[in-house]
């Protein structure tokens, strides 16, 4: 195995660099493909070996014949060899034995263990509750977050300067003031914007449940963020009634939060639903009774709806006329529901969380619990 050894006829540093950098290269070769306990002491027998070891005799040939300014050098060259070499040699020493080398790769060494991943409880929750609408024909649609005033607000009959606007907090871009109102860019306050794109785009009947990340200017509190995200439906055909709506629901929270659950229905307001409820559950913490959870009433507020005002579908059909698209949706025949929840609440509802800012912390203290 030993090589040839010559003599050194330069010893600039960048000879010797390239010297000792393939010495150092033939260790690292050497060391990595020791199978066995002889082949260790084999290998260590030819480098650190009284009588033949090649480190002594290379130190002895070269070190003697070497100019008096490249001996230091040389010395501190030839202890840096001596330290990898008996680094590499006692790494395989400590492993030799018991393990088995093929072709250079160690297959009794631990292994990396890749971590598994899981879905986010934000993610996981948001699906389950569109699922609850899968099983029940409601297909899936999406929106952009960045949205225009038009399908934001205008087109769900919240007219300019109405102080239903206000109570949406809206982030707006930048740089919108020279555009016309409606086509002003905003973070979208919620996800039923894609309730006008969706009627753009499809004819009745339709059933669609759109989940999405929302944005609204709050100040950050145990249960506020200004990131959070929404499931809103709509179901618009032949004949749907408050009924409908009613049914709906209800069956949707008991495949939800279990069968035992009761919904009630309160007037509301939203300018997009006419008549419009807010939806509450019995608490799934007390089953009713009252508790800390759902402040001593029995019931948690869950979400809103209602019938889709006429308002709606006639900024839908008019702007289908601007597309050139037919006006299909004829309120003469065609009605709908619609309604929208926070999933955040409902995750946190669901797993125990009680600062959402845990939900968009990214600790994963906080995180590796729903692994
Ligand atoms: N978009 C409403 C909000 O963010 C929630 C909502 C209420 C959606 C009633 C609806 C609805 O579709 O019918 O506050």
């Amino acid at each position: 195995m030993s090589a040839a050894i010559h003599e050194l006829t330069s010893y600039d540093e960048a000879s010797l660099d390239s010297i000792f950098a393939d010495l150092e290269a033939e260790v690292t070769a050497q060391t990595s493909a020791l199978s066995s306990t002889d082949a260790v002491e084999a290998f260590r027998l030819e480098w650190l070996g009284r009588k033949q070891g090649r480190l002594g005799q290379l130190s002895a040939l070269w070190l003697k014949s070497a100019p008096l300014e490249a001996k230091k050098t040389l010395g501190v060259r030839f202890n840096k060899l001596k330290a990898l070499i008996e680094e590499r040699l006692e790494a395989a020493q400590s492993g030799s034995g018991t393990s088995v080398t093929v072709a250079g790769l160690d297959i009794t060494l631990p292994g990396t263990a890749q971590r598994v991943g899981v879905e986010h409880p934000l993610v996981r929750t948001m699906a389950e509750i569109v699922q609850v609408f899968q099983r029940m024909g409601y297909s899936v649609g999406i929106g952009p977050e960045v949205e225009t005033d038009f399908y934001n607000f205008e087109a769900l009959n919240f007219p300019p300067n109405h102080p239903a606007r206000d109570t949406q907090d809206t982030l707006v871009v930048a740089e919108q003031d020279g555009k016309p109102l409606r086509e002003r860019l905003l973070m979208r306050t919620h996800t039923s914007p894609v309730q006008i794109r969706s009627m753009l785009e499809q004819d009745p009947p339709l059933r669609l449940v759109i989940p999405g990340k929302v944005h609204r200017n709050d100040a950050a509190d145990a249960t506020h963020s200004p990131v959070f995200h929404q499931v809103e439906g709509l179901c618009v055909g032949d004949d749907i009634t408050f009924s409908d709506l009613k049914g709906t629901l209800d069956h949707a929270m008991k495949a939800f939060f279990g069968s035992a659950v009761k919904t009630r229905f309160f007037p509301s307001f939203f300018p997009f639903t006419e008549p419009s409820a807010d939806v509450q559950i019995s608490c799934i913490f007390c089953g009713g009774k009252g508790c800390r959870k759902c402040k001593h009433s029995g019931w948690i507020e869950l979400l809103g709806c209602g019938m889709v005002d006429p308002a709606v579908f006639a900024s839908v059909n008019q702007r289908r006329i601007e597309l050139g698209r037919e006006p299909v949706y004829d309120t003469s025949r065609i009605s709908g529901f619609a309604f929208g929840m926070g999933v955040d609440r409902i995750a946190m509802m669901k797993y125990g969380i009680s600062d959402i800012g845990l939900l968009y912390s990214g600790d994963m203290r906080f995180l590796e619990q729903f692994a």
